[in-house]
């Protein structure tokens, strides 16, 4: 059940962890509450075994997260509003930096920081009556939790002056296009069940191969190539010293299916 004192939900299906922003009458709004509990939760995931891949998601069919709660910072002063910047990075900064791939299921508007929350995560996946889009300018502010410098690292420079400066919120549809977003869920399906379908290869994956693919296409956007290459060997061999990567060739010799136990 929602409550202010529980703002986040948990629930586990199988290897998939699923984090449900549960504030529907503030539109899943990111209070402070909010940010220590997708935090605290998001690091018991992240320290699960049993747990492979990461779902984030909103409660109801309206918003998948509305951004800052702007009734929240109606009352903050400046210096409050600066801890509150902070938050964002240290407690979301867990999903950001996650080992295991996060996916944002995003099940209705994410607008503001609930789009940035979608950007740290390494996955998209939307409804059809999704809308996204970072309104801050035209709030007299910018985005704050990351949107300035990821946007356009996911979509290009250019338009994310566009949906930044100009306010243009993307449909869907739109989003899909521009490369905002990897999947729309068919119409008529469980959005949850269709990205829990989708990201089967992560639920039944190796570990460890997740985790260094993700270290390695993570650290092109922040090094020269060369030392990109350089971090591949060093990451691949991560995967080397693995056991999983024994079973995946016997499993390949035998004609069965490997069983990875991430070690
Ligand atoms: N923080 C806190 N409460 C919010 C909110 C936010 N970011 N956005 C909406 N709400 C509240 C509304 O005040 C309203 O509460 P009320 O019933 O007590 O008045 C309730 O959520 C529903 O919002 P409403 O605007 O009536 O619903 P809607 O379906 O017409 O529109 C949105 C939904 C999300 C598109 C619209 O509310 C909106 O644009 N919100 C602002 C989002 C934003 O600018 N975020 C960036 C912040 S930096």
């Amino acid at each position: 059940m929602s409550s202010e004192e529980n703002p986040v939900r948990l629930e586990r299906r199988g290897a998939v962890g699923i984090l449900t922003i549960d504030r529907p009458s503030r539109v899943n709004a990111l209070s402070r509450p909010t940010l220590y509990a997708l935090g605290r939760l998001g690091r018991e995931l992240v320290d699960d075994a049993a747990i492979k891949a990461i779902v984030v998601t909103g409660a109801g069919e309206k918003a998948f997260c509305a951004g800052a709660d702007l009734k929240e910072r109606q009352g903050m002063n400046n210096d409050d509003i600066r801890v509150q910047v902070g938050l964002y990075r240290s407690e979301l900064g867990v999903l950001d930096h996650s080992p295991k791939p996060v996916v944002a299921a995003i099940n209705g508007v994410a607008l503001g920081g609930g789009l940035e929350l979608a950007l740290l995560c390494d996955l998209r996946v939307a409804v059809a009556h999704a809308k996204l889009g970072l309104p801050e300018t035209g709030l007299a502010i910018i985005p704050g939790a990351g949107g300035t410098q990821r946007l356009g690292r996911i979509i290009g420079e250019g338009r994310a002056v566009e949906m930044i400066c100009l306010n243009r919120r993307l449909s869907a549809a739109e989003a899909l296009d521009w490369g905002l977003i990897n999947r729309v869920v068919p119409e008529g399906t469980d959005l949850i069940d269709d990205v829990v379908d989708w990201i089967a290869p992560i639920a039944n994956g190796a570990p460890i191969a997740q985790a260094a693919a993700l270290k390695a296409i993570r650290t092109s956007y922040d090094v020269p190539l060369e030392r990109g290459l350089e971090l591949e060997a060093v990451y691949y061999d991560d995967t080397l010293r693995s056991q999983d990567r024994l079973e995946a060739l016997d499993a390949f010799a035998n004609k069965r299916k490997p069983n990875y136990k991430g070690v």
